[in-house]
């Protein structure tokens, strides 16, 4: 079998030009959805995700701004930062860029945005919502994995998902958003015993490992499909998924590429909360 490939960045286009349009009327009515993110320190990597955020915003006539903060910013400074776009009404959504500095605890920095303006979807109040199925910000890597397996029809119901990775960004909603959809999920993760027992079941393989190309040929069942997570970037500068898309392709039935897979999608749905808040709907 080859697999189909799920392009993240033509997928991502065609959603941000519905948004342009609704986002053209919201202004017609007087609303501009404005995104604040916040980035602190110089990672490049974080610095490059936030271009890619800010770009995308303009181009889909969201208002954005960024806020660049030094890496020696403390823990209550940046709290005080957020509490003041708690309360400015011209700011519909809050984004803080992590990874934070070690000396910033990342759960109170999440818990002290407002849950209205909660557009990465972290918020305790945003996630027990997502968990009982109610309205909410979905968080944006998930809901992008979703939005691309729904785009190709592929069935959720009674399908088998197996997840390898439980981070909070991305493992462990995903897994929700899959269970919210009556998959039979899968968690897998560091600790587990003999990874390729559960991933050779999966119809649905999504790979959110951080390790170059690890998941080959040997893990995927004929016909899954597989959803790769990774942005690893080599020693040549170079991006590549958590997946040997080579060897893969030729065993799935839809595969996601890296670059132009996921990461697109991640933004898109980013800027579809930013939307929503805008809207003002959320609770
Ligand atoms: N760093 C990597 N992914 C994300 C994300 O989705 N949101 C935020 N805030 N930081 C990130």
């Amino acid at each position: 079998m080859t697999a189909e490939v799920i392009n993240g960045k033509e997928l991502a286009q065609e959603i941000r030009k519905e948004m342009k349009e609704e986002v053209l009327q919201l202004k017609e009515q007087g609303i501009t959805p404005h995104l604040t993110v916040i980035l602190i320190g110089d990672d490049p990597a974080s610095k490059s995700y936030v271009r890619g955020k800010e770009k995308a915003s303009y181009e889909t006539g969201i208002s954005s701004e960024l806020i660049e903060l030094p890496s020696s910013t403390t823990e209550k400074e940046l709290l005080n930062r957020i509490d003041d776009l708690n309360h400015d009404d011209n700011v519909d959504g809050i984004l803080v860029q992590l990874p934070l500095p070690s000396h910033i605890q990342e759960q109170h920095v999440i818990e002290a945005i407002s849950p209205e303006k909660d557009v990465d979807g972290f918020h305790p109040i945003s996630i027990g919502r997502m968990m009982t199925g109610k309205d909410t910000f979905l968080p944006c890597t998930p809901n992008g994995i979703i939005t691309m397996l729904k785009s190709r029809n592929i069935q959720l119901e009674g399908k088998h998902a197996v997840i390898i990775g439980r981070s909070n960004i991305v493992g462990k909603p995903v897994g929700q958003l899959l269970l919210n959809e009556n998959a039979t999920v899968t968690y897998c993760h560091s600790r587990t015993k003999d990874l390729m027992e559960h991933t050779t079941t999966a119809d649905i393989l999504i790979a959110a490992v951080g390790k170059p190309n690890v998941i080959d040929a040997k893990y995927v069942k004929d016909g899954a499909a597989v959803i790769d997570v990774g942005i690893n970037r080599l020693d040549d500068g170079s991006l590549t998924g958590d997946v040997d898309f080579d060897s893969v392709k030729d065993k799935a039935s839809y595969i996601t590429p890296v670059p132009q897979g996921v990461g697109p999608m991640t933004i898109t749905m980013l800027l579809k909360n930013t939307i929503k808040a805008a809207r003002g709907i959320h609770q």
